[in-house]
């Protein structure tokens, strides 16, 4: 259970700004074998860190046994209100008036237009910047996406800012919960606080226009969160609403952002996959009839291979490595008690590298998926079971659209090629190693 009161967080962080973040668990292997499931002292609770896919599945299925259980700190910053604080029958309501106008398919043919439109203008403008910070560009652009979903109506300058504020609670939720100005996560706070000022003034706009009988042409998802009713007819309150597109606007694209810098990264450092990764988008493009204006989701389909760049990049570099989970009562996993009240730790980064399913598992190789599909449990780069992420396939579609027009016309040269890279948390990737290049292949 590690130090007095720090438990195991000291060799936890030490591990995950080293260039070796899997050397936290390897380090629970080596003392005590390959058991797939630890006792540690994280977070400010006793904890059960589970690594291996059977027992991650049996944890991920199980709501009956198991509720969220994110650190207190991540309750604040995300609230109390949002999926990671509310009742289970909430939850799966919320999930369900949500869900499919994120990720359907429907919705995303609706969205497509708009993604490749954003995708092509944005490329063209990093062009003519020549220099870019790659992270915090790809940010604002999957920003502007999920924005378009949630508030489709905001303008351009609650948009910049709102990127502002999120890049701050981001910050602070992979800091140490120390509220003391100068910290990351005392400005976290502040930005949660921000956040819901905005939410809030803008809510007051949309009710204020209702009462006034003026209803917008197209409706958003904030509009959905305002309309919906429970079987008693009960509305959503403000702070419900704010909670839940808080926390949809943040994981919206945050993640997203992420993999698609990691991928671009792979792929240039990579130039055999990335020639044969190309390739394939030039025949998508020469196979396209020609009064066809714009990608439609047959040609999503048919990119087999940038899929398994995706899902390898998704397996190897994952922001969500880790989820929470609580035993809300006394709980057997693979033969051992987790005592009601326990924190439980699902690690997914561990399962995603785990050697005995994918050999040389730091490799990034995309032929790895061909003629592969792990088993339930075995690859969880969304998670699985009632919480499974609800903006996966909108975060594929994003990715591929970007890779596509990437690919087609773009190349990027970091500024400092010997700059390292760690495996685990991009965010020190930018804030190390800097600009990035950018100029359009004529
Ligand atoms: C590559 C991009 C993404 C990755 C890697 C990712 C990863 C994840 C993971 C692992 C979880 C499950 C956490 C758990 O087990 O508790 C999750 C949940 C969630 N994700 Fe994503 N996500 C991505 C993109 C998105 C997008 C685009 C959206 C929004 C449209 C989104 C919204 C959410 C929400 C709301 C949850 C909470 C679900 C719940 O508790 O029911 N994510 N995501």
């Amino acid at each position: 259970m590690g130090w007095p009161v720090i438990g195991n967080m000291w060799a936890f962080l030490r591990a995950f700004k080293s260039s070796d973040p899997d050397s936290f668990i390897a380090s629970f292997i080596r003392r005590y074998g390959r058991t797939g499931i630890y006792k540690a002292f994280m977070f400010g609770s006793p904890t059960i860190m589970v690594t291996v896919p059977e027992s991650c599945k049996q944890v991920l299925m199980d709501d009956d046994h198991f509720a969220p259980g994110w650190p207190k700190a991540t309750n604040e910053l995300i609230g109390k209100k949002s999926f990671i604080g509310i009742t289970q029958a909430e939850h799966k309501r919320l999930r369900r008036l949500t869900a499919n106008p994120v990720n359907g398919y429907e919705a995303l043919n609706t969205y497509l237009q708009f993604i490749e439109n954003t995708v092509i203008s944005t490329l063209e403008r990093w062009a003519s910047m020549g220099q870019i910070e790659f992270l915090t560009e790809l940010r604002r652009f999957t920003f502007r996406i999920i924005m378009k979903i949630f508030l489709s109506s905001e303008n351009e300058t609650v948009l910049e800012s709102l990127e502002k504020v999120y890049t701050d609670l981001n910050y602070g939720m992979r800091a140490m919960a120390i509220n003391i100005p100068g910290f990351a996560y005392h400005r976290a706070l502040k930005a949660r606080k921000k956040l819901v000022a905005v939410f809030q003034s803008v809510l007051d706009e949309r009710r204020a226009m209702r009462k006034k009988k003026l209803f917008p042409a197209h409706k958003d998802m904030m509009d959905a969160l305002m309309e919906v009713e429970d079987d008693k007819g009960r509305r959503l309150g403000d702070e419900e609403i704010i909670d839940v597109l808080i926390m949809y606007l943040n994981a919206g694209h945050e993640s997203s952002g992420h993999i698609t810098m990691w991928a671009t990264v792979f792929l240039q450092e990579n130039p055999d996959i990335f020639e044969k990764t190309k390739l394939e988008q030039e025949e998508i493009q020469r196979s396209m009839p020609p009064t066809q204006k714009g990608l439609t989701m047959k040609e999503i389909r048919k990119m087999e291979y940038l899929s398994k760049v995706i899902d390898e990049t998704l397996r190897i570099v994952n922001i969500s490595f880790v989820s929470f989970r609580q035993a809300t009562e006394d709980t057997y996993v693979n033969g051992y008690l987790i005592p009601k009240g326990w924190k439980v730790q699902l690690w997914y980064r561990s399962v995603n590298l785990d050697p005995h399913i994918y050999p040389d598992p730091k490799n990034f190789n995309p032929s790895r998926w061909d003629h592969f599909t792990p088993k339930a449990g075995s690859f969880l780069p969304f998670g699985l079971g009632s919480r499974l992420c609800p903006g996966n396939e909108l975060a594929k579609l994003e990715i591929s659209v970007f890779l596509h027009y990437f690919l087609l016309g773009y190349e990027l040269t970091r500024q400092d090629p010997h700059c390292r890279m760690p495996g685990a948390l991009s965010v020190a990737f930018l804030s190390r190693c800097g600009k990035i290049k950018f100029p359009k292949v004529e």
